[in-house]
C-alpha cells in the first residue's frame, strides 16, 4: 500500500511546457512536474520536501510571473469537492477543494442558495489560491468571508487549520505568501457565508449600475459584477494577463492632499489611521502607458493596471515593462508601485 501511494505522489512529469498553465501565458517550463488530487499524495509529498526538494504549488497560475525555466517541483493542485459543512445561527459553512475553479465555486454558491461571494465573480484562479493573495474586488475582500483553511504544513509534516486571524490576511497578502514559497500547500477552504444576506454596494462602478438600484439580489449582482469585468479587463484566454500587476499605493493623507494639489483629478479612497489608497491605474494611464506596446508585451488598452502577454512574451519582457512602468510613476508623483503576482524561478 505504501509503495503504491509513493509511486504515485512521485509519478512527476519531466521538463513540462507551462505556457497553458499561467493565465499570461508566458514561455515557460517546469523542471518537474505532479499534479495533485489527493491527501494520499501528501506522506511522499513530504518526504521528497524533506529530502531536499524545491516545491512551488501552482493553481490557475493566474498570479504568478514564470521564468523561462522554472527549477522546481510543480505541484498542480487539481484536488475537486464541494459540501456544505455546518448551518450555524449566522453562517453556512461551506468548504471547497483547493483545485476548484474559483469562479464556478461563486456560482455554485449561489444557485445552492448560498450567496455572499457574488462580489468576486469572475475572478480567475483556484480555490486554493484565493486566500494565498486575499483577493478583493467590487468593496469585498476574501478575508471577510473566510472561516478558516485547511492546509498541509511541510515544516510541521501535518494537516493544519487555520483560522482567518491565523492566515494574517491583509491587502492582497496573507502569511501564505510572505512564508517561503514550499511552506504551505492550501488543501481546502472553508467560508463563512452569511444567513442574513445584505448587498455590498459602496464600490462607485456597482453603485453607478442603474440595474443595481432598489434591493438588487445576489444573481443581479453577480451579473453586474461580471458585466464590469468584461468590459474593462482582458479574458486571458484571449489576451494573456495577470489582473491588476501592480497594488494600490497606500500613503499618508499628507502626501496624497500635496499631490491632489497638483493633480486635482487624482483618484483616492480613505483607507483608515490617515492612509489613503491612490489608483495605481490612474496614475499608470497618466503617465500615458495605456495601450501601449513593447514588442511582445504590453499595456491593456482598457485598464492601465494590467500588463499583457500579445503573444511569446518571457517573463523577462514583462520585468522590463514592470521596471519602465515604475520609473515613470515614481519620477512623476513620487509613489513606489509594488508588483502584486508572484515571481518564480
Ligand atoms: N483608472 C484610470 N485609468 C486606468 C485604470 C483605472 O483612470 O487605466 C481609474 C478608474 O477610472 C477608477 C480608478 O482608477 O477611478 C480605479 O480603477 P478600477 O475601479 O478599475 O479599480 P482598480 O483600483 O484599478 C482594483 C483591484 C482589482 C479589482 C478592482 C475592482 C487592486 C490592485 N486591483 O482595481 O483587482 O477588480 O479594484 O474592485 O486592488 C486584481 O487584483 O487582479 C484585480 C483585478
Amino acid at each position: 500500500m505504501l509503495s503504491l501511494i509513493v509511486d504515485r505522489a512521485v509519478d512527476r512529469q519531466r521538463n513540462v511546457d507551462l505556457s497553458s498553465f499561467n493565465t499570461l501565458g508566458l514561455s515557460s517550463r517546469a523542471r518537474d512536474l505532479l499534479v495533485y488530487d489527493d491527501v494520499t499524495q501528501l506522506p511522499a509529498l513530504q518526504a521528497l520536501v524533506e529530502q531536499g526538494e524545491r516545491i512551488f504549488v501552482l493553481g490557475g497560475g493566474s498570479n504568478v510571473v514564470l521564468a523561462e525555466q522554472v527549477d522546481a517541483l510543480v505541484v498542480k493542485v487539481e484536488s475537486k469537492g464541494i459540501r456544505l459543512v455546518a448551518q450555524q445561527d449566522d453562517a453556512y459553512i461551506v468548504e471547497a477543494q483547493a483545485g476548484e475553479c474559483w469562479h464556478d465555486f461563486v456560482q455554485h454558491c449561489l444557485n445552492q442558495g448560498w450567496p455572499g461571494l457574488e462580489n468576486l465573480a469572475l475572478i480567475p484562479g483556484t480555490v486554493g489560491a484565493a486566500p494565498v493573495q486575499n483577493i478583493g474586488a467590487y468593496g469585498l475582500e476574501l478575508e471577510q468571508r473566510i472561516h478558516s483553511v485547511l492546509a498541509w504544513s511541510f515544516t510541521e509534516g501535518q494537516e493544519v487549520e487555520l483560522s482567518a486571524a491565523q492566515c494574517g490576511f491583509a491587502y492582497r497578502d496573507s502569511r501564505f505568501k510572505r512564508d517561503p514559497a514550499g511552506n504551505w500547500l492550501i488543501l481546502a477552504v472553508r467560508f463563512a457565508l452569511p444567513r442574513q444576506w445584505t448587498p455590498v454596494l459602496e464600490y462607485p462602478d456597482l453603485n453607478k449600475q442603474a440595474y443595481l438600484a432598489g434591493e438588487p439580489d445576489p444573481q443581479t449582482i453577480f451579473q453586474a459584477v461580471c458585466d464590469i469585468r468584461r468590459q474593462k479587463l482582458p479574458d486571458p484566454r484571449v489576451l494573456g494577463n495577470a489582473g491588476s500587476f501592480f497594488k494600490n499605493p497606500v500613503v499618508q493623507a499628507e502626501q496624497r492632499d500635496a499631490l491632489k494639489q497638483q493633480w486635482p483629478n487624482l483618484v483616492s479612497y480613505e483607507v483608515g489611521q490617515g492612509q489613503c489608497k491612490l489608483a495605481a491605474g490612474w496614475l499608470i494611464d497618466q503617465c500615458g502607458w495605456k495601450g501601449r506596446r513593447d514588442g511582445a508585451v504590453g499595456v491593456h488598452d482598457r485598464q492601465a493596471l494590467v500588463l499583457v502577454n500579445h503573444g511569446g512574451g518571457t517573463a523577462h519582457d514583462i520585468a522590463r515593462l514592470a521596471q519602465a512602468i515604475r520609473a515613470s510613476v515614481r519620477e512623476r508623483f513620487g509613489v513606489e508601485l509594488e508588483q502584486e503576482p508572484v515571481v518564480v524561478t
